[in-house]
């Protein structure tokens, strides 16, 4: 495999298919993993998917990120308007990261448009619901094969 990727859910992601529905779509997050892994294949990498609740777990995932994997895809949830620890995460691992987000943060509420992950992302994919993943899998793909 070309480069292996790690794609990091945040808080209530696991709720993704039954969460406010007319936000977030009702593609649930294992369906999310699936779409994931066919576009994986399909581009010769591989793929690690994960979510957790606790912002210090999701810390530790992108410190082991360092040796395991050779950039993250990222949707850091609520995490993203809070979290100076995982803006922090990312700058101390220097790995490639690309911030995603299923909705348009932008056309929300004023809180979301603040992103504590956008400073130090590669570059950021919002508002296209599920398909967004597989987007940001190419987009990270095209990055990490410009930059060997
Ligand atoms: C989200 C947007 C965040 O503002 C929100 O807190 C989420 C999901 C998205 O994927 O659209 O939990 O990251």
């Amino acid at each position: 495999m070309k480069y292996s990727i790690l794609i990091l859910n945040g808080p209530n992601l696991n709720l993704l298919g039954t969460r406010q529905p007319e936000v977030y779509g009702t593609t649930t997050l294992p369906d999310i993993e699936a779409l994931c892994k066919a576009k994986a294949e399909a581009l010769g990498v591989a793929v690690t998917f994960a979510q957790s609740n606790h912002e210090g777990a999701m810390v530790d995932m992108l410190h082991a990120a360092r040796t395991d994997h050779n950039g993250v895809i990222l949707n850091a949830g609520a995490y993203t308007h809070t979290s100076v620890a995982l803006m922090d995460a990312i700058s101390s691992t220097m790995l490639p990261v690309v911030e995603l987000h299923l909705s348009n943060i932008h056309a929300r509420e004023d809180f979301r448009k603040k992103s504590f992950i956008a400073p130090v992302a590669v570059g950021q994919i919002c508002g296209f619901g599920a398909a967004g993943y597989p987007l940001a899998l190419e987009a990270l793909v095209k990055h990490l094969d410009s930059t060997v």
